[in-house]
């Protein structure tokens, strides 16, 4: 019954679009009819600006942070903490508060991770960093970042580094959550074979 329970509420924290509601409260724009059409932090820095970009960010990351910690937070021993964060994720891509429609996934995934293994946040995050300097996209970057975390997580706890034991429950919400990523992509996966995939720049405009 609480974990049933605990499961509705990260459902309910992952939906909410906070890049829609920004876009709509503050700059009566709806994000889903401007730049890629999507709602997350990528797409609200484009169109939005710098400032709504880091709010989102920061928002939709701690969707998947709060919904990984809330079992813990509340005292809760039950399920792989793992799960709480995969549903926000699901919450995050088909929002109950937006007709089951939502973003990529990227930051709430993020956020996960980040309730889960710091170190496995700043691991990607450095490889994020290093591929979007080199390539100014975000959604290869992205893409390179979730192939890695699946890669990461099938070889670092068998090394015994960083996890120091074993969650199979964790390992499969990895994978899962990875070929997501990677499956939400795919009209970016599209552009950037055409070369033709949007570069950004720091919420100036889209080129390509
Ligand atoms: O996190 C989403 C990002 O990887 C791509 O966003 O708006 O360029 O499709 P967008």
């Amino acid at each position: 019954m609480t974990t049933t329970l605990l499961l509705i509420i990260a459902y309910l924290l992952g939906s909410i679009p906070s890049g829609l509601w920004i876009g709509k409260v503050f700059f009566h724009k709806n994000l889903q009819d401007y730049g890629s059409g999507n709602i997350g932090t990528t797409n609200t820095f484009r169109i939005l600006g710098t400032k709504a970009g880091i709010v989102v960010f920061i928002l939709d990351c701690l969707k998947g942070t709060l919904a990984t910690i809330l079992p813990s937070l509340l005292g809760i021993h039950t399920i792989s903490p793992a799960l709480f964060g995969l549903i926000a994720v699901l919450g995050h891509t088909f929002s109950i508060f937006n007709h089951f429609k939502g973003g990529k996934a990227v930051a709430t995934a993020a956020g996960l991770f980040l309730g889960y293994s710091p170190w496995f946040v700043v691991i990607l995050g450095i490889l994020f960093l290093l591929t979007f300097y080199l390539t100014s996209m975000v959604s290869f970057s992205s893409i390179v970042c979730a192939a890695t975390a699946a890669i990461l997580i099938l070889v670092l706890p068998f090394f015994h580094i960083i996890f120091v034991s074993y969650d199979w429950l964790f390992t499969i919400t990895i994978l899962f959550i990875a070929s997501f990523i990677i499956i939400r992509h795919r009209e970016n996966i599209v552009r950037i074979r055409n070369k033709t995939e949007n570069i950004f720049n720091f919420g100036l405009n889209l080129t390509h």
